[in-house]
């Protein structure tokens, strides 16, 4: 357990792969692309040490741009900064996976990832149309291919020692079972949209038990309505511990023992994001138990269409 400096720098250990993941992860889903590489270089500056990135994001130039940077300059080294990148819905089928993943290598300019993650548990018509429709605009899956599959595959690429460890997004408790179950290397992270209007404590507690990190993202809302960062519960746990409503949210999210990602394009933010410390005990208790409204912002979980992308094609 983090004692009450290094919050920021707290780890949660791994059950295969780099060893551990930091807790505090800086997401890259920003639309603008100069907007991207400013604020990647800007969380490695604040001392961010997980980037989260994808290929659907369309981020990963932009990512791998501002590390190399920031890793040439000499600030920062490589084997200190998390990555973690994810397969989009139209490479699931297993001999797409590899050159899928390779690509995203490119990009980052990198020559391993310490996370590989199944974007979502929803397997689209391959190819290079990211949003596959039909002629009447509904989504073609691919009914080839099962989320089994997908997986063997991501284990191939650990066996080659390409990425470090492989985990699940966007899956709901059934289908993190049935990958736990059948694997044989077991995903390390299950990574989903979760905050105070969406705790997920069921899927956090089997994580739990069953070793995997629960990395939450949206962790501060998603800058939606309504509004986490206005929810009185929040406010005033902030007010009483001198902290802002995203510090309080973000110190909540690693208390309760969650990994998290959070974004933004401020410099100021990115800053004040990264300035977390603990929160009372009975202050992480009020957040769980006070606030009772249930929101998700993200429908991506029941369809595989992304909810917050921004940057169409
Ligand atoms: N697997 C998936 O399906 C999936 C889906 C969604 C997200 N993700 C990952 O999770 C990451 C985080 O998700 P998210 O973008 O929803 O995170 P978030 O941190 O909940 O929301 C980001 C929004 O909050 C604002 N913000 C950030 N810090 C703030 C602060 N201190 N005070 C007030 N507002 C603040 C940002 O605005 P400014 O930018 O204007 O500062 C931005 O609009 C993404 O970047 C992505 O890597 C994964």
């Amino acid at each position: 357990m983090a004692s009450a400096d290094d919050l920021r720098h707290a780890k949660l250990p791994l059950n295969n792969g780099s060893g551990a993941i930091p807790a505090l992860g800086f997401g890259t889903l920003i639309p603008d692309p100069v907007a991207t590489g400013i604020a990647t270089k800007a969380a490695l500056e604040a001392g961010f040490r997980l980037l989260d990135t994808a290929e659907r994001y369309r981020t990963e130039t932009q990512v791998g741009e501002a590390m190399r940077e920031v890793f040439d300059e000499g600030r920062v080294k490589r084997k200190d900064v998390f990555v973690v990148t994810k397969l989009w819905n139209t490479n699931h089928r297993p001999e797409r996976v590899k050159p899928a993943f390779e690509a995203s290598l490119r990009k980052l300019q990198l020559d391993y990832v310490d996370l590989y993650l199944i974007h979502t548990p929803f397997a689209f018509q391959p190819g290079d149309e990211q949003d596959p429709r039909d002629a009447s605009g509904a989504v073609i899956y691919d009914k080839a291919v099962t989320l089994l599959d997908t997986w063997r595959a991501l284990e191939r690429l650990v066996d080659e020692g390409r990425c470090r460890a492989i985990g699940l997004s966007d899956v709901n408790l059934e289908q993190a079972k049935g990958i736990f179950d059948a694997a044989r290397i077991k995903p390390a992270v299950v990574h989903v949209e979760s905050h105070p209007y969406l705790p997920e404590w069921e899927l956090l507690n089997y994580c739990r038990k069953n070793g995997i990190v629960f990395q939450a993202f949206a962790a501060l809302g998603h800058s939606s309505e309504p509004s986490l960062l206005e929810d009185p519960v929040v406010t005033a746990v902030a007010s009483r511990v001198n902290k802002t409503p995203a510090q309080v949210l973000l110190a909540w999210a690693i208390q309760r023992g969650t990994a998290l990602l959070t974004t933004s394009k401020t410099s100021g933010r990115i800053r004040e994001n990264f300035d977390v410390s603990r929160i009372p005990e009975d202050a992480v208790r009020e957040i769980s138990e006070g606030v009772k409204l249930r929101v998700r912002f993200n429908s991506v979980v029941e369809t595989g269409v992304p909810g917050f992308i921004a940057r169409g094609k």
